[in-house]
């Protein structure tokens, strides 16, 4: 895969999460979504989180990449406290070692599959020729180099998120965060779409975190996280979640 590898190899957990809750609204319109989440992500790892609709799992993913604030407890992402850093330098931190995959894939339908891996590598203020070579490549490693100048509408379901992969992917961020993100695919191409995520984990010092419904990815898991009504209830790892009945 001709993606860039990060290069300071890491020796934390890539996600350190201790104690934290999150409660929105209040009063009677009060809703615990996290209630005490003790979770750790190891790099090189594709860990899932498994659990109901309305367990928390998405308000964990968004506490985890500082787009909001946990009300009490910790959370060390690449060894840092996002919480205790200034907005601008969160960003920052967002945008350099974080990548983002969704379930409705969130491409810009108007530009090329090629601009929009473009985008958060102009964001960064790369260069547009570089930006442009390197989303290239980046379509080339999920295995789309025939189709850089296809508009998403041209593209299937499946191709489309391997072009948001490859977005995710391209600035060459240690942790991507999908939520969802097969749960409007098809199973032979939520695999492909799983395959592509399960190389991209594969470095000592990359962590991928899947939010899943989806039992039919579990295969593609290192680690199983439990989630249900704001807890992990257990974390497994995947060769026992396979072998269980
Ligand atoms: N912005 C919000 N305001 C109020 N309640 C919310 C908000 N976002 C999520 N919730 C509630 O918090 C709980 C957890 O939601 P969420 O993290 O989206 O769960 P999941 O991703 O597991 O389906 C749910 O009860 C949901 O209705
Ligand atoms: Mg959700």
């Amino acid at each position: 895969m001709s993606i860039p590898e990060p290069t300071s190899p890491a020796q934390t957990a890539a996600v350190e999460c201790r104690g934290v809750t999150k409660t929105y609204g209040t009063g009677d319109a009060q809703v615990k979504a996290l209630r005490g989440v003790d979770l750790d992500v190891r790099f090189g790892e594709v860990l899932m989180l498994v659990g109901p609709s309305g367990c928390g799992k998405t308000t964990l993913l968004s506490v985890i990449s500082s787009i909001l604030d946990q009300d009490e407890g910790s959370c060390k992402v690449l060894g840092s406290d996002l919480k205790a850093m200034p907005q601008e330098e969160r960003l920052e931190f967002r945008k350099n070692s974080i990548g983002f995959v969704f379930q409705l894939f969130n491409l810009f339908p108007t530009i090329t599959a090629a601009e929009n891996v473009a985008i958060p590598l102009l964001l960064k203020n790369m260069a547009p020729k570089n930006a442009e070579s390197r989303a290239k490549e980046a379509l080339d490693g999920v295995g789309l180099g025939g189709k850089t100048e296809s508009f998403p509408a041209q593209l299937s379901g499946g191709q489309q998120q391997r072009v948001a992969i490859a977005r995710a992917l391209a600035h060459g961020p240690k942790l991507i965060l999908c939520d969802e993100p097969t749960s409007s695919l098809d199973h032979q191409t939520g695999h492909q779409v799983m395959e592509t995520l399960k190389r991209a984990a594969n470095s000592p010092d990359r962590a991928v975190v899947v939010v899943t419904h989806d039992a039919r990815i579990f295969e593609f898991a290192d680690r199983i996280a439990y989630m249900d009504d704001g807890r992990i209830t257990e974390v497994v790892e995947a060769r026992q979640a396979r072998n269980a009945p």
